[in-house]
């Protein structure tokens, strides 16, 4: 898919789809037109009453009136009320409805408002981005065939005004490095679990330095090493598995910093439960468990393209959580990197075994400024917020804040929960310092959250538990079922800015 930038007049594009946008009761503004398409549009619009309202559609043959082919007209709603994710998701729902239509070509006439109430660069990113990732398709295991059923769109036009081109070239740059970011992950997440195994990603992330000439560094710990930096816990998830665990290590490090942030993906490349065997219903879709560390090999790809200012570590443990002879069982005990000793009553809580070693390598041997972990942590999350929305948990005021207005820019759904300490006696084991499990049934995400808050010491943290938003089991204009890419455009978005 390729962008332009052009001023001229949108009746001249020739293309299979011209989407233009419509402000609530403002419905002149589509009248520069030659008059026999304007015409057109009335009718259409009388037909339809049609009047602008937020995301209505009215999709007409322009009768080649017009150099384009179709016509797309969508309600913005009022100008009051837009805002950049209600932008995002009307551009999805326009593409989405011309790619249905099988058209190659498309063109997008910003409206002049959109880049007073924004920057022009915020404008042309959002469109660029929602263009990407409402176009977006997991497709390569359908037979060529079925492929033949969905055409690509090849073109995609923004028409605005020429005085502002300018600055939307560096937009439309950025859009299409964070859009394509977030596909990478998504693909990552897709691939079936027999594919994204610990040394599928091991590779990934080694061909990533590769591509990045020296500006990204990778280190894979092997087993031998692994046991050797006394990460036991995560190697006792690792046990049951015939896939050996790999601890990947990214190192993106500009020549000048002022701070160094450590990023920590849950990579967990299947989740059966282990011994503590998850029901095949809840199995199904297992192979998500490792969007957190998608996430963060998607970030480590174009953060040298972004010209990232800070040091930022990378850090995955991957393994499988399998059941077998060899596999860890409930009532094992198991001792973190950071000496502490965690019961492991139930298997299926993996995540937080692999990420007590995570963080305590990433306290002890990396000393970093901040540590932000994204993990696909607790079905209970999900009982607390839903599908759609990540929980965050934080240690530090500042770094809560700034997550928080960087998901608010990226466009990603998160809500701050509490980190309860009068809780922590819930996770508190009778024969070692900690266990796995809480005792009771209630706020699973927030004892999840304390339980990798003792792996963290003093340094600034923050947890997003992503299990309900990394994988959309409903289609979305912005996401199409499957992985979702979430966390990549929050973190890029916190980067490029810090
Ligand atoms: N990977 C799961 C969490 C999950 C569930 C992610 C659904 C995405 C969708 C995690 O390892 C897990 O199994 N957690 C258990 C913890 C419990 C045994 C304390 C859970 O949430 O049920
Ligand atoms: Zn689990
Ligand atoms: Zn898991």
């Amino acid at each position: 898919m390729k962008f332009f930038l052009k001023p001229q007049d949108p009746s001249k594009l020739d293309v299979d789809t011209l989407i233009l946008f419509c402000w609530k009761n403002e419905l002149n503004a589509l009248k520069n037109f030659n008059s026999e398409l304007t015409d057109l549009i009335t009718h259409a619009m009388q037909k339809e009453e049609f009047t602008g309202e937020e995301k209505q559609l009215l999709i007409l043959s322009t009768k080649g009136y017009i150099g384009a082919y179709k016509l797309i007209v969508c309600g913005l709603g009022t100008k009051e009320e837009i805002d950049l994710l209600k932008l995002r998701s009307i551009v999805a729902l326009t593409v989405k409805r011309s790619k249905e239509m099988k058209s190659a070509k498309v063109a997008l006439v910003l409206d002049d408002f959109l880049m007073k109430k924004f920057t022009v660069h915020e404008a042309v990113e959002v469109t660029v981005e929602a263009v990407i990732l409402s176009a977006y398709r997991f497709n390569k295991y359908k037979s060529e065939e079925e492929k033949k059923k969905f055409r690509d769109i090849d073109e995609v036009i923004l028409s605005i005004p020429a005085g502002k081109i300018s600055s939307a070239e560096y937009a439309v740059e950025m859009g299409e490095k964070i859009a394509l970011a977030t596909c990478m992950a998504r693909d990552l997440v897709n691939e079936p679990s027999a594919v994204t195994t610990p040394a599928f990603l091991a590779s990934f992330a080694t061909s990533l330095a590769k591509q990045n000439n020296g500006s990204i560094k990778v280190r894979i710990f092997e087993k031998e090493e692994i046991e050797k930096l006394g990460m036991s816990a995560y190697l006792g998830v690792a046990k049951g598995s015939d896939e050996p665990p790999k601890f990947i290590h990214l190192s993106y490090k500009p020549p000048r910093f002022k701070k160094k942030i450590v990023l920590i993906g849950k990579g967990i490349t299947f989740d059966t439960g282990g011994l503590s065997l998850k029901s095949s219903e809840h199995m199904e879709t297992m192979k998500l468990d490792m969007a957190g560390a998608a996430a963060v090999l998607a970030v480590f790809s174009v953060l040298p393209q972004l010209h990232v200012s800070s040091h930022v570590v990378g850090l995955i443990a991957a393994c499988e959580n399998m059941p077998s002879g060899k596999a860890l069982k409930p009532g094992d005990i198991l001792q973190a990197q950071n000496g502490k000793t965690i019961e492991v009553l139930n298997t299926d809580a993996e995540g937080r075994l692999t990420l007590a070693d995570a963080l305590s390598f990433a306290v002890s041997r990396e000393k970093p400024d901040e540590i932000i972990d994204l993990a696909t942590l607790t079905g209970a999350c999900m009982i607390a917020l839903g599908q759609e929305i990540a929980g965050l948990w934080s240690n530090n005021e500042a770094l809560a804040s700034k997550i928080i207005n960087a998901a608010k820019k990226g466009g990603e759904n998160i809500w701050r929960m509490p980190l309860e300490s009068e809780y922590k006696d819930l996770i508190k084991s009778d024969i070692a310092d900690l266990k796995n499990t809480q005792t009771g049934r209630y706020g699973g995400a927030i004892t999840a959250a304390l339980f990798l808050s003792e792996f963290v010491s003093k340094t600034p943290w923050a947890h997003l538990d992503i299990a309900g938003p990394s994988f959309n089991e409903k289609e979305s204009p912005l996401v199409p079922k499957g992985g979702s890419g979430f966390g990549v455009r929050l973190l890029l978005q916190l980067l490029t800015e810090s």
